[in-house]
């Protein structure tokens, strides 16, 4: 594949419980043919992980990213700052199918992940699936859209 539209951009952000982790899951999304954004953090000093979701999150809100990786000890710091960005639906995923689920149903643009919580293998194949899978539409459009307006769809 050639180098990469902005479209196809992921950013990538961790906080020092996750370096390595990022390391591994940038080689294979780069592999998958998307270009490759690392906001940090890059070294293993203690840091502050919504320093780097809200990087990653205003980015993808904003439309220079398509999509995030977020990597902290559980993810759940992360999903808590990225998902105060409107626009941004960032998915703490745990396994494959919650993964799949998150893009076909929720169209989740951001996936956050627990680097204390998964191996690297498994880290891999709940990657592995967010990105293989697309938004489904159809009855989940008005539900996405409600989720930042509870009025979407209702009315005229
Ligand atoms: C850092 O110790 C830890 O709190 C962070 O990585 C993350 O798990 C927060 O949600």
């Amino acid at each position: 594949m050639g180098k990469a539209t902005l479209e196809q951009v992921v950013a990538f952000g961790c906080d020092h419980a996750a370096l390595q982790l990022k390391a591994e899951l940038k080689a294979v999304v780069a592999e998958l043919g998307y270009g490759i954004e690392d906001v940090g953090t890059h070294s293993e000093e203690s840091c502050d992980y919504p320093d780097f979701a809200h990087a990653v999150a205003s980015g993808v809100a904003g439309g220079r990213y398509r999509f995030g990786v977020l990597i902290c000890g559980t993810g759940l710091g992360m999903a808590y700052a990225a998902n105060r960005h409107k626009g941004v639906r960032a998915a703490v995923c745990t396994d494959a199918f919650m993964a799949r689920m998150s893009r076909q149903h929720n169209d989740a643009n951001v996936l956050c992940l627990g680097a204390r919580v998964l191996g690297g293998g498994s880290a891999e194949d709940i990657l592995r699936a967010f990105f293989a899978a697309d938004f489904d539409g159809g009855r989940h459009e008005r539900r996405v859209a409600k989720i930042d307006d509870p009025q979407a769809g209702e009315g005229a």
